[in-house]
């Protein structure tokens, strides 16, 4: 499963999780993308009707039906672009909005895929630990890989970064 957290269609992040799927299907996986700005998708009200046991929201939005294939999934890749130092709007809300798996989701591989107009990994980071915050609340998740897709700005840039090819190599070897 593969969760694209850009308002930007086509843009450098999906370009990866492009990459990722072509690179997992053509070693033999089924892979589901789920673009979070096709959601129709609330805030997280905290109102804690979710746990322990609910496994769902009380929210009638499109996220309960995505419960379901998290809990499928073998493998999660989560493909955002830095936002301010951090991951986007969207990519936190869609995370906050998992919060019924709290408790239940374990044993995944996770990947994480980061596009950024500035080169330096370090200024990437912060958003990679935003990813390991949710990550790091579930019990036997195996983080497998990060790309850092640094220095790209413009939609597109990212196909004549190193990061292009990665992306479709971590994909292939999962
Ligand atoms: C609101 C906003 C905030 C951004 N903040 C940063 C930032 O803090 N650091 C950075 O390097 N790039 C920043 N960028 C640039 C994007 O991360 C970059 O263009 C990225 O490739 C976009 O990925 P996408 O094409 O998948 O949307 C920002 C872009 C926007 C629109």
């Amino acid at each position: 499963m593969i969760i694209c957290g850009s308002p930007r269609v086509n843009g450098n992040s999906d370009l990866l999780a492009a990459q990722f799927a072509k690179g997992a299907q053509e070693a033999g996986h089924q892979v589901r993308t789920v673009y979070v700005r096709q959601l129709k998708m609330n805030y997280c009200h905290g109102c804690m009707a979710c746990l322990p046991d609910a496994m769902s929201c009380i929210q009638h939005d499109d996220l309960n039906a995505l419960l379901p294939w998290m809990m499928d999934a073998d493998v999660v890749c989560f493909a955002t672009p830095v936002y301010y130092y951090s991951i986007t709007a969207q990519m936190k809300t869609f995370i906050d909005r998992m919060n019924p798996l709290y408790g239940h989701w374990r044993d995944k591989e996770v990947y994480y895929m980061v596009t950024a107009a500035e080169e330096d990994h370090a200024q990437l980071d912060r958003a990679m630990d935003a990813l390991q915050g949710f990550v790091d609340c579930f019990e036997g998740m195996v983080v497998k890989g990060r790309i850092y897709g640094g220095g790209a700005t413009n939609k597109g840039d990212i196909v004549r970064l190193p990061a292009y090819e990665e992306a479709y190599e971590m994909g292939r070897t999962i």
